[in-house]
C-alpha cells in the first residue's frame, strides 16, 4: 500500500525563524514516516512582493538547506524548488481561467497586504492563491499541512479543483482529486518578541521581534533580553492579559521538551530575571545542533544541487502527467 501524500511550502523570502520552525518544519519532520512528502521552496509566490534578485536563488537554497538541517529526511520526502517546474506556472493560467475573480477578492490575505501597499497593488497579489492552488492540485496530496492562516487558500484551492471537475469532468471520474487541509493547533503560533499578539514573522521590519534559526548564540541571548515583558511577579500559561508570558512559557516548554504542567509548576515563582537566562540557554540548545548540521549541508560542495535535481525530478513524474490531464480534459491536444 502506498502511503498517503502530503505537500507543503515555504516561501524563501527572508530568514526562517523558530515561529517557522515550531510552527511548520517540525510538524512536518514529526510526520513524515508515515507520509510521502513532498516539501517546496515556493519562490514564485515570493516575487508578488519585490525581492532582490541578487538574493533570491541564495534564499531559496537556505530554506532548503533548513528543511534538511532541521531534520526532513530524503528517504521520506522530495525537497524541490516551485520556479524548476514550470507545470506550476501553467496550471495556475488555466485555473486563473475558470476562478471568478470575487474570489480571489474575497480572500483575507489579499485585503491585508493591498491594504498595505495601497497603491501599485500587483496583480500577483491577487492571483496568488490560484498558483498555490497549482501548487496543491497538481501533486494529487491526501493532505496539506499549514497554519490557520493558509486555510481559506485551501479552500479556495477544493473550489477550484470542484469547479474544473464540475465544468470538465464527469460526475463519476472527477479530474482532480480534492485535498483535506491539515490545520496546525492554535497553540504551534510562535509570537513576536515585541509584541505578545502578533504572530512572529519574517515581514516585521524589526529583527528583534524573532528569533532567525541561524542567530548565534550571543544574538539569541540580545533579543532574549530586550524582548517584551510586563512587571508582574510569577509567570503562568493562558492569562489574556500577558500574551508575552504565554508565548514565552510556551517556547520554553516545547524547546525544553516538558510537559505544560512540568513548566506552570516550575516558573510559577519565577520573576523575568530568573527565567529569561533559562529560556535563552533553552533555545541556544535546541538550535545549536540544527546550526551545525546547516553548515555541513552548506559546506558540502554541489549536496544541494544534487537534492534539488533529484527532487525536481521525482516531483515531475507526478506534476506532468496531472498537468496533461487537465489540459487534455479543457481540450488541448497533449503530446504524449
Ligand atoms: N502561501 C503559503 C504561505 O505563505 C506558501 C505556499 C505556497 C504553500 N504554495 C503552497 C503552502 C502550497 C502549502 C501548499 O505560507
Amino acid at each position: 500500500m502506498a502511503k498517503p501524500r502530503v505537500l507543503s511550502g515555504i516561501q524563501p523570502t527572508g530568514e526562517l525563524h523558530l515561529g517557522n520552525y515550531l510552527g511548520a518544519i517540525r510538524n512536518w519532520v514529526e510526520i513524515q514516516q508515515d507520509y510521502d512528502s513532498f516539501l517546496f521552496m515556493a519562490d514564485l509566490h515570493a516575487i508578488t512582493v519585490p525581492q532582490d534578485p541578487s538574493q533570491l536563488a541564495a534564499n531559496t537554497y537556505q530554506v532548503a538547506a533548513m528543511y534538511l538541517a532541521a531534520g526532513i529526511d530524503l528517504d521520506y520526502a522530495t525537497i524541490f524548488v516551485q520556479s524548476h517546474i514550470p507545470a506550476h506556472s501553467e496550471l495556475a493560467w488555466l485555473f486563473s481561467c475558470i476562478t471568478p475573480l470575487n474570489w480571489l477578492q474575497d480572500m483575507v490575505q489579499f485585503k491585508e497586504k493591498a491594504i498595505k501597499q495601497a497603491e501599485n497593488v500587483g496583480t500577483g497579489l491577487l492571483t496568488y492563491p490560484v498558483l498555490q492552488a497549482a501548487d496543491i492540485l497538481l501533486y494529487e496530496p491526501d493532505k496539506v499541512p499549514v497554519g490557520e492562516d493558509q486555510k481559506q487558500h485551501l479552500e479556495l484551492t477544493r473550489d477550484i479543483a470542484a469547479r474544473l471537475n464540475y465544468l470538465y469532468g464527469q460526475p463519476d471520474s472527477p479530474i482532480l482529486k480534492l485535498p483535506e487541509p491539515m490545520i496546525r493547533a492554535e497553540g504551534a503560533r510562535v509570537m513576536s518578541l515585541s509584541d505578545g499578539t502578533k504572530k512572529m514573522s519574517k515581514s516585521d521590519p524589526s529583527d528583534l521581534s524573532r528569533i532567525n534559526l541561524l542567530d548565534p548564540p550571543d544574538q539569541i541571548q540580545y533579543k532574549l533580553k530586550r524582548c517584551k515583558t510586563d512587571s508582574v511577579r510569577g509567570l503562568w500559561f493562558d492569562d489574556s492579559e500577558r500574551p508575552e508570558c504565554n508565548n514565552l512559557l510556551g517556547l520554553y516548554m516545547i524547546l525544553s521538551n516538558q510537559t505544560k504542567a512540568a513548566v506552570a509548576v516550575e516558573c510559577q515563582e519565577m520573576g523575568w530575571g530568573q527565567f529569561k537566562p533559562l529560556l535563552t540557554d533553552t533555545v541556544i540548545a535546541a538550535l545549536k545542533p540544527i546550526q551545525d548540521r546547516y553548515h555541513e549541508i552548506v559546506g558540502e560542495p554541489g549536496y544541494l544541487d544534487s537534492v534539488l535535481k533529484q527532487g525536481r525530478e521525482k516531483a515531475e513524474a507526478i506534476a506532468i502527467p496531472t498537468l496533461n490531464k487537465v489540459k487534455a480534459a479543457l481540450g488541448y491536444s497533449v503530446r504524449a
